[in-house]
């Protein structure tokens, strides 16, 4: 398969060809979601809670997303590999803001960048790092990163106005230049809202109904790789936690047991080798 370009991008959202989107954290996720001919990959900050275990997303650190974004790109040959601005790395100015996107696109390899919210600021950083060439996505809806905020991780844009606030937030970040737009957690009729408004950037859907020109989910979540049951938007296609358990528990008792290793999993030695072994 050819690489996936931004113009290929919008061919699909033309042609009504969903765009599968999934996040990756590490060389082996990064290679299951080539095989899976994903278009577009994100090293989402889910990876500060997925694979770095924090609480939140809030603590990521850019360097830690830098370190989690190289070995993302070492697995992928053909999707648009998108890094997740963390928390603290573009707020404080468009300076910082393009400084950070930089170091996605010249050390991780992105071919951009994702910041989350719809406020004012978000909108005049998208425009900010589009500005200085790095393709942008944009993110409405729950935002994780200031879910103290928004009251938690729960569904937002709930009532009518609310709902026409995020109609808004996201023809603003498309008028900023965002070739894409992330719409997580809000009620299926504000996307049906919101879709007609949005004609040049390809909107991505997590927990955001049928309406949108492609879907995302975190690869652990799709994988169940966690523990608990994760939110309602959430399709499991596999329960690889539950595996990695007893592999590793049937290990731990076979060492116990004596049962590994067993003498095929040895070296052997010829028996001069071993008779000069004891000299
Ligand atoms: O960090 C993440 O994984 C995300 C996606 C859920 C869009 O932002
Ligand atoms: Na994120």
């Amino acid at each position: 398969r050819a690489p996936i370009t931004l113009p290929g991008l919008r061919a699909m959202k033309a042609a009504g060809e969903p765009v599968v989107m999934v996040t990756a954290y590490d060389y082996p996720s990064a290679v299951a979601a080539e095989h899976a001919e994903a278009d577009i990959v994100l090293v989402g900050d889910s990876g500060a809670m997925t694979v770095l275990g924090y609480d939140s997303t809030v603590p990521a650190t850019l360097d830690e997303m830098l370190m989690l974004t190289r070995a993302v790109r070492r697995g992928l040959r053909t999707p648009i590999l998108i890094g997740d601005l963390p928390f603290g790395s573009y707020e404080v100015s468009d300076e910082q803001a393009i400084e950070t996107s930089m170091r996605f696109v010249k050390e991780g390899g992105c071919h951009g960048v994702k910041l989350e919210r719809g406020g004012r600021t978000s909108v005049a950083r998208a425009r900010a790092i589009v500005d200085a060439g790095i393709p942008v996505m944009g993110h409405v809806g729950l935002t994780p990163q200031t879910a103290t905020a928004l009251g938690g991780y729960k569904a937002q844009g709930r009532t009518g106005a609310e709902g026409a606030t995020i109609v808004e937030q996201a023809a603003a970040l498309q008028d900023a230049g965002c070739f894409s737009i992330v719409l997580e957690c809000i009620p299926s009729p504000v996307t049906e809202a919101l879709m007609p408004r949005i004609n040049s950037s390809v909107v991505i859907g997590i927990g955001a109904g049928p309406a949108t020109d492609g879907q995302v989910l975190v690869f652990h979540d799709l994988l169940g790789i966690r523990e608990g049951k994760g939110a309602k938007f959430v399709k499991r296609y596999a329960d690889l936690q539950d595996a990695m358990d007893a592999g590793v528990r049937a290990y731990a008792e076979e060492v116990r047991s004596r049962a590994y290793p067993a003498p095929e999993h040895g070296y052997a030695m010829t028996d001069d080798e071993i008779i000069a072994l004891k000299v």
